[in-house]
């Protein structure tokens, strides 16, 4: 009997481990299971973002992006950790050409293509690339025990996934300059005071409070909400004059959609708008 690696990877793999997924735990949450939903599952690695999760993760939100329910999605780790970063392990003896050749973690931009809004739900230790994932998120919501810290540093090396660029976007220069340098953490009150994180919930509350803001955003108009979600990230990339012109004509672009008519009438009308992503 031989069992190719294709053959093992997509039929048994499943079969024996009893679901399509080996690193992360995927479902739809919400009343209306229109959130998806992704857990973080290496509990005994600190949920170390290693290339098998990090390729779930994708294959997750591919899932997820072009499923019609799905209005928001979740990321969330474990009480202990979000995630403690790359795998170090994995990374250890990898060289420079394979890095270089193989453009190694290149796939892990995944996250921040998504046009679904995406929340990330931090309790215990978002380090590293486990910091970066949650900064590729359009909303974090910290754990009151949450530390989140880039401590690449003291491996000798330096962030990989945008974390140089986004903590500096979010908590300015100073303490992003502080963090990385020194590789000291923050914790979630610090990071709240900052900027890095909309909101701090009791460690067992984190979870449902991100769903429930998944479950708020998912109520409104898919559609109109990728134009908000292009929008806020257009603030990132492009000069004030230019991004002001992109808001101008997606603004317009809403007046082309049921939804923008559906929203205002049922306002004169006095009721609640029901929005069918069109
Ligand atoms: C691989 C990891 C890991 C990681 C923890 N573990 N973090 N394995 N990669 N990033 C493993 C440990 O080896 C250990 O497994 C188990 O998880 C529990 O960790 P402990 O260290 O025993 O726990 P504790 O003493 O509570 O300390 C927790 C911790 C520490 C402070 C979070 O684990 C830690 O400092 N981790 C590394 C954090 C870090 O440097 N992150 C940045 C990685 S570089 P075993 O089997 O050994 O007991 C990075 C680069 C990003 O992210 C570049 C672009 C993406």
């Amino acid at each position: 009997f031989f069992v190719t690696l294709r053959m093992w990877r997509v039929v048994l793999k499943p079969l024996v481990l009893g679901g399509q997924y080996e690193y992360i735990l995927v479902e739809k949450r919400g009343e209306n299971k229109n959130v998806g939903f992704i857990q973080l599952n290496r509990p005994k690695a600190l949920n170390a973002l290693c290339d098998g999760l990090m390729k779930e993760v994708g294959q997750a939100l591919d899932a997820f992006e072009v499923d019609k329910e799905v209005g928001a999605i979740v990321i969330t780790g474990s009480d202990r950790a979000f995630a403690a970063g790359a795998d170090i392990k994995e990374m250890q003896n990898r060289t420079f050409q394979e890095c270089y050749g193989g453009n190694f973690l290149a796939h892990w931009n995944r996250v921040s293509t998504v046009r679904k809004p995406v929340i990330a739900a931090v309790n215990g230790f978002a380090l590293g690339g486990g910091c970066e994932l949650a900064m590729m998120c359009d909303i974090i919501y910290a754990g009151e025990k949450a530390q989140f810290g880039q401590p690449e540093i003291l491996l000798g090396t330096i962030p990989g996934a945008g974390g140089t660029q986004r903590l500096t976007r979010a908590v300015g220069k100073s303490l992003a300059m502080e963090m990385v340098l020194t590789g000291d953490r923050i914790s979630a009150q610090e990071a709240k005071q900052s900027g890095l994180v909309s909101k701090i919930c009791p460690v067992d509350q984190l979870v449902s409070e991100a769903v429930k803001c998944g479950e708020k955003i998912a109520s409104n108009s898919k559609l109109v909400s990728a134009m908000a979600k292009e929008a806020v990230n257009a603030a990132f990339e492009l000069t004030l004059a230019e991004g002001n012109h992109l808001e101008k004509r997606l603004f317009h672009a809403t007046f082309a959609t049921n939804d923008r008519k559906e929203g205002m009438t049922a306002f004169v009308e006095k009721r609640k708008a029901s929005f069918q992503d069109d």
